[in-house]
């Protein structure tokens, strides 16, 4: 049965290593997990995003699969997982997982057998070249710390394609056995009960670079979506595709390749915005692509895992971004494109921009995904290696190791934030919790809200004029009902004039604001807003007229 949950959703990301411990060995786990989705469930968040929790040398924070079919036994075993998605499906959460498909572990015991062995049926798993091939400098993802994209491999006597790390030998996803080992991955994540994939480095997986096909590779994403639905209807594929623009139709097909895709061009563009204080380039990023397929969706999100790549934007966009949010270039910048900040210490811990920031997400079109953490305004420690910064544990209560692990402080698997305003003492859920007006409860409002307005996730949206540069002014409208959000960017407040001249003013709702505001009148459309202000407005009767 086919099933558009997704259009109205609110994806939560967590990794289950760093989100809680049950069993305090120091390391987070499946049972620790399933105590704290009522938490979850309490955010108002629809579906769980779980990143790579599979056996794994753990050199790419999992995502170097060393065995597709079982849990890390850090982290519990396949019995806490049924366990735990079982508990999520009572509480009403979907589950959703990573497929990191594009590449395994050279650990995995197909990369040994077709390492050893040239006639070994694994051979062809992989990608091999007797000489270096001269573009192996070409296409590094992490620059600074990947030297090379084909590898020397002593026992294999040839070198191996690795688009990432040189642990993650990429998979041959010509080769119809590697095709058919996916389909059976999905299969059986599928049986026991998730209702999709996050596919990991999507334009990766089906480049063609070491292969002879002429195919087009796109055509895989399609035979992709038919396994998974035709096994599941409700299941969908979240797509990791950092893609140009031009490119997007083909992820999304007419309907027929994946479901969602994040949108990273709004991402990037969204926190030029903030530090330009200007509307224009959020409203350039969301009408930058082409429009995708009713079925199809983006998803929305402030802050990932990975850092904030800003590789879209020009050299002097990314220094306009470093000047306002991020000076020190040294500590704070990775790969020559990105961030490897929280959003929170990035906003200078300014709670008023940190709700705007959340307030726009939430609002555009498509749908939220949410990191655990963020809800909390939680920071980052720069003396941790690369994108790890931002991977600390979560921070639950000012007791020993943030109330994540009853371990011994070196037991645990990363350092919990300890010093300063983002340190476990000052910034924890437990006294959020008690606080009405925390971060937390903000956020908890704003999704329960967000999720009363089917228009963001399922409408046509279209700008409002304000003749304001610093007001990102926007509505949604869905079988005839309009939603509209207002986000003023700049730090003085203002009095916007809309042009509401097809809608039925006299009848408009405030939904969320930053503050009580004055009404709306009748035939008045003057709309203030505070300094880094924001307001969603209902038209009442759902009429347009
Ligand atoms: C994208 C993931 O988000 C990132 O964390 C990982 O390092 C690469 N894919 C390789 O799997």
């Amino acid at each position: 049965m086919l099933d558009l949950w997704y259009k109205n959703a609110i994806i939560y990301c967590l990794d289950v290593e760093i989100f809680m411990d049950g069993n305090g060995d120091g390391i987070g786990d499946f049972e620790g997990l399933t105590q704290r989705l009522d938490y979850i469930a309490g955010l108002g968040v629809t579906c769980i995003w779980l990143q790579p929790f599979y056996p794994s040398p753990n050199h790419d924070d999992g995502y170097d699969v060393m065995d597709y079919y079982s849990v890390d036994e850090r982290l519990g075993s396949l019995g806490d997982f049924v366990e735990f998605t079982r508990q999520a499906k009572e509480r009403g959460l979907r589950v959703i997982i990573d497929l990191v498909v594009n590449h395994t572990s050279i650990k995995h015991r197909w990369f040994q057998a077709a390492r050893e062995d040239k006639n070994s049926k694994y051979r062809d798993f992989y990608l091999w070249s007797k000489k270096k091939p001269a573009n192996a400098e070409e296409g590094i993802v992490f620059p600074g710390v990947q030297e090379s994209t084909w590898t020397y491999d002593e026992k294999a006597e040839e070198y191996y394609y690795h688009r990432f790390y040189e642990h993650q030998a990429d998979l041959n996803i010509t080769n119809p056995a590697v095709q058919e080992e996916i389909e059976k991955v999905m299969g059986f994540w599928l049986e026991l009960g998730v209702s999709g994939f996050r596919l990991d480095a999507a334009p990766f997986l089906i480049e063609l670079t070491g292969t002879d096909s002429s195919e087009d590779p796109y055509e895989y994403l399609k035979e992709m979506r038919n396994f998974l639905s035709w096994r599941r209807g409700d299941a969908i594929i979240l797509a990791e595709a950092n893609v140009a623009v031009d490119k997007v139709p083909q992820y999304f097909g007419d309907g027929n390749k994946l479901h969602m895709l994040f949108h990273f061009l709004a991402n990037q563009n969204l926190i030029l915005g903030l530090a330009r204080e200007q509307a224009q380039p959020i409203i350039a990023a969301l009408k930058a692509p082409p429009d995708i397929p009713q079925t199809g969706q983006w998803g929305h999100f402030v802050r990932n895992h990975d850092e904030l790549s800003l590789d879209k934007l020009s050299q002097a966009e990314r220094d306009e971004i470093a000047k306002a949010f991020a000076p020190d270039k040294e500590k704070m910048w990775i790969y020559n494109r990105g961030i490897r900040r929280r959003m929170s210490p990035l906003l200078n811990g300014d709670e008023r921009r940190l709700r705007l920031a959340y307030s726009v997400m939430l609002t555009l079109p498509g749908t939220p995904v949410l990191r655990y953490g963020e809800e909390i305004g939680m920071g980052d420690d720069l003396s941790l290696p690369e994108r790890n910064s931002v991977r600390t544990p979560m921070q639950w209560s000012d007791e020993k190791n943030a109330g994540f692990s009853t371990a011994d402080p070196d037991k645990v698997v990363r350092p919990v934030i300890k010093e300063g305003e983002y340190g476990y003492r000052n910034l924890n859920v437990e006294m959020q919790r008690r606080n009405p007006e925390s971060f937390l409860n903000w956020m908890e409002r704003a999704i329960r809200t967000r999720k009363n307005c089917p228009e963001f996730g399922w409408g046509n949206w279209q700008v409002i004029e304000t003749h304001n540069e610093h007001v990102f002014a926007h509505r949604c409208e869905w079988k005839g009902s309009v939603v509209m959000a207002l986000h003023n960017l700049s730090s003085k407040a203002c009095t916007v004039e809309l042009d509401l001249s097809d809608v039925d003013a006299q009848h408009l709702i405030d939904l969320l604001e930053d503050q009580d505001y004055q009404k709306i009148e009748d035939n008045c459309h003057s709309v203030e807003l505070e300094g880094y202000g924001y307001r969603w407005l209902r038209v009442g009767d759902s009429k347009l007229i």
